[in-house]
């Protein structure tokens, strides 16, 4: 397969996977103030969730990595030729190559803790706030890394 078959298929599993970890995000969020305000118990339903919701985090961090070593507009001569001063003056290099990579990094490490952090809690009702807290963190994050304005990249067919 020639390396841009694979570039355009990861790009477009990381694009739209970016939708379903916003809308899972939602629901998440929802269900984690829902159960600490009403101090429901947390169930498998609960966990199920924050799983599903983490390891599409986790997916698009991996396809991301590959993307960020193989992609040609982080790839290419006139990059490799440019100091990481440069890089950094250059907006549009500096959100690729170290705003996006930076707070979707942090924005998964927070979740996968968050997860951990859930199951060491001795009851329904603080596995619920500490679910809602560092997933409202990683939520913040990942909102904050995902390039709206650049409309091109919304929807990718
Ligand atoms: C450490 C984790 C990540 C790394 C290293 C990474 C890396 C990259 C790179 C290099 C690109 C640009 C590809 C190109 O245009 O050639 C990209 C695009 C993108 N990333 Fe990530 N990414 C990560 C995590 C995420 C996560 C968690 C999300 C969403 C929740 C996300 C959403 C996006 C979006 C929406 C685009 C634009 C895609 C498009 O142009 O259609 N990324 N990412």
């Amino acid at each position: 397969m020639p390396d841009n078959t694979i570039y355009n298929l990861l790009l477009t599993a990381h694009s739209w996977t970016r939708w379903f970890i916003l809308l899972l995000a939602l629901a998440v969020l929802f269900k984690s103030y829902k159960g600490w305000i009403e101090q429901s118990p947390f169930g498998k339903g609960d966990n199920a969730l924050s799983a599903a919701w983490v390891g599409l985090i986790l997916f698009n961090a991996l396809t991301g990595f590959v993307l960020y070593e193989i992609s040609p507009l982080l790839n290419n001569p006139s990059v490799d030729a440019m100091s990481f001063g440069e890089i950094m003056k250059n907006k549009m290099l500096r959100f690729w190559k170290v705003e996006h990579l930076t707070l979707m990094l942090l924005a998964a490490v927070i979740a996968q803790f968050g997860r951990i952090r859930i199951k060491r809690q001795s009851t329904d009702t603080k596995r619920h706030k500490v679910s809602a807290l560092y997933f409202t963190i990683g939520f913040i994050l990942i909102l904050a890394g995902i390039p709206w304005a650049e409309t091109g990249r919304l929807f990718r067919f």
